[in-house]
């Protein structure tokens, strides 16, 4: 076990008088600034500070993943006690977990899997699963023809398409149902306001869209009212970001499929904790996903708001 003085890292050593901590873990984010990011950030915080742990937050400035990959590289070298990130696509990501692991280094991957990595144990939400419901919910609350089109974080994002793979099984059987096209977002509001417009401006058919990262709905929600502000879109998003709540109470937005960010940090630095002395055996711990709409709200859905 490696003991580190959180200051150590920012301070000249002479000066290091702060309390020591039993752990330092990383936290490898997709995007530094993004609400939903931060979300992961406050409960894994929290949960920290009452595990005597020291939790950095890294991520890139803006999603890429080379950038992340080389994140997680700096931290194995940086000799953490366990680093908890993002699953990131492609042999490199494997390969560093790999090293990670052969240096004794617990890896844990949040949000998004890769499963067929050495990760110890993936904490989130079971994607494939969450964009099925998003398929549910236009099944059930539409009647004829959907030209449905596709909003989505990054194409080279696993949970991204975890959930779109889960979409198109749910409406697959539903004739009524086209899949249309998809576009990405670079998870921004202001891509995902561009992917739409674009979108509905090629296929004037199109009356569902679906946004499948956090701020997609936001975007989309932008686009309608610029360009169709008197058709019925049905609109579905991702998350429970304030604004995309506001926007369901205000009946913009149909249905939004909640995930549980804070929770997802929580719980990962638990496990880490669990982690630093002994193996855990349930290597998948999703955390709770649900369809909220209009009718949930008066309730506060699932305590979010
Ligand atoms: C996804 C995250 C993504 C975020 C972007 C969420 O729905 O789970 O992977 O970073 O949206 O805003």
């Amino acid at each position: 076990m490696f003991i580190y003085g959180y200051k150590t890292f920012y301070i000249a050593p002479e000066q290091v008088t702060s309390k020591d901590y039993a752990y330092h873990f990383a936290l490898i984010a997709e995007e530094s600034d993004n609400d939903y990011w931060r979300l992961i950030e406050q409960g894994a915080k929290r949960t920290a500070q009452e595990n005597d742990v020291y939790l950095e937050y890294v991520a890139p400035k803006k999603a890429d993943n080379s950038k992340m990959l080389k994140l997680l590289d700096r931290m194995i070298s940086a000799k953490v006690d366990g680093i908890i990130t993002q699953g990131i696509e492609g042999q490199r990501f494997i390969d560093l977990v790999h090293k990670g692991i052969e240096r004794g280094i617990p890896i844990i991957t949040i949000d998004t899997d890769v499963e067929r990595s050495e990760r110890k144990v993936y904490v989130g939400t079971d994607n494939f699963y969450a964009g099925q419901l998003a398929g549910k919910s236009i099944i059930t609350n539409t009647v004829g023809d959907q030209y449905v089109g596709i909003i989505t974080g990054r194409f080279d994002a696993i949970n991204q398409q975890e959930r779109i793979a889960g979409f198109k099984h749910a409406v697959e059987s539903f004739e009524r149902i086209h899949i249309v096209d998809s576009r990405e977002s670079n998870i921004t509001e202001i891509g995902a306001t561009q992917a739409a417009y674009s979108l509905l401006k090629q296929y004037p058919k199109m009356n569902a869209l679906i946004g499948t990262s956090a701020l997609d709905g936001i975007g989309i929600v932008n686009a309608v009212r610029e360009i169709t502000p008197n058709e019925d879109i049905f609109i579905t998003a991702f998350d429970v970001l304030p604004e995309t709540l506001d926007l369901v109470e205000e009946g913009f937005i149909d249905a939004t499929i909640a995930q549980y960010p804070k929770e997802m940090g929580a719980k990962a630095v638990e496990v880490m904790v669990e982690l630093q002395t002994k193996n855990v055996l349930e290597n998948k711990k999703y955390t709770d996903t649900k369809i909220i709409q209009m009718k949930d709200m008066a309730t506060d859905p699932g305590g979010v708001k």
